[in-house]
């Protein structure tokens, strides 16, 4: 959702909970996207912030959770369980993408995320080397439609020169014009976050990281990262592509917790 549609939605919201009796449309208006996820790895999750709210007698569970969610700047998602009879509203910062895949299928509910449908879950990625001491923290997760802020979550490469970077594959040329970025949610995050380009093509024949220069700059973070940070570059108008790629010039290891491209 783009920073106005939110807004919009959050003045929308305030004016529905004055009326004495809401029309659900309007509510679905801010329902945002719906997504199968096991409860169990929302509710049992240590690093990120969630609050469980009853749910008033007769109130319509959707209305009431994505009303509370859209009140609060840092939820990204709300399920209403258990899923048969609703008497609870799980509200989380947690990102799951609207095309995240659930394996654990025995407590997967529905659940509405404020996440886009997005070009880089699913897609495939080439990268250079994994930092060899921290095994969990592969490529892959940057694919996963998933982020709960744990550094287990992220990719985190080698620090030397032709290392520090990945290349998503759409397969195709897609055309976007948001790349989001997480950078780690840890203060050490100014390290591996600093001075990182994203850049755009149709091609992958050249040798990194020197002659990413040969492909076109989508967008570029130059400061270093606050813990935390969401780094999001927008192109003013949408850009087609079959790959992005994403290569951090300072001098370190490079973290990157959680990509998104719509
Ligand atoms: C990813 O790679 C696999 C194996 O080469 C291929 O079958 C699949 O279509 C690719 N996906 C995308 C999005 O390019
Ligand atoms: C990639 O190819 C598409 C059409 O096939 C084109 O529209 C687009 O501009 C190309 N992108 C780049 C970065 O060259």
């Amino acid at each position: 959702m783009s920073q106005v549609g939110e807004q919009w939605c959050r003045v929308w919201v305030t004016m529905l909970l004055l009326l004495p009796s809401a029309p659900v449309e309007g509510g679905e208006l801010c329902l945002m996207r719906s997504v199968l996820i096991s409860l169990q790895r929302v509710q049992a999750d240590s690093f990120t912030k969630q609050e469980s709210l009853d749910l008033p007698p007769g109130a319509r569970p959707a209305l009431y959770c994505s009303n509370k969610c859209t009140l609060r700047d840092w939820c990204q998602l709300w399920c209403a369980y258990p899923s048969n009879t609703p008497t609870h509203c799980l509200i989380s910062n947690i990102i799951v993408m609207p095309t995240y895949q659930e394996t654990n299928l025995a407590d997967a509910l529905t659940c509405h995320t404020t996440r886009p449908k997005d070009l880089a879950t699913h897609a495939n990625i080439t990268a250079g080397k994994q930092y060899m001491s921290f095994p969990l923290r592969v490529k892959e997760n940057l694919l996963d439609g998933f982020y709960n802020y744990d550094k287990n979550q992220c990719f985190l490469t080698d620090s030397s020169n032709s290392d520090r970077w990945f290349t998503l594959d759409f397969g195709q040329p897609k055309c976007f014009q948001h790349v989001i970025l997480y950078a780690m949610n840890y203060d050490i995050a100014k390290d591996r976050f600093n001075n990182v380009q994203v850049r755009v093509s149709n091609v992958t024949a050249v040798t990194p990281p020197d002659d990413f220069s040969a492909y076109d700059l989508f967008g570029e973070f130059p400061g270093a990262a606050s813990r935390g940070q969401v780094v999001e570059m927008k192109s003013p108008k949408p850009v087609c592509a079959r790959f992005v790629t994403g290569h951090m010039l300072y001098n370190n290891a490079f973290q990157v917790c959680h990509v998104e491209v719509f």
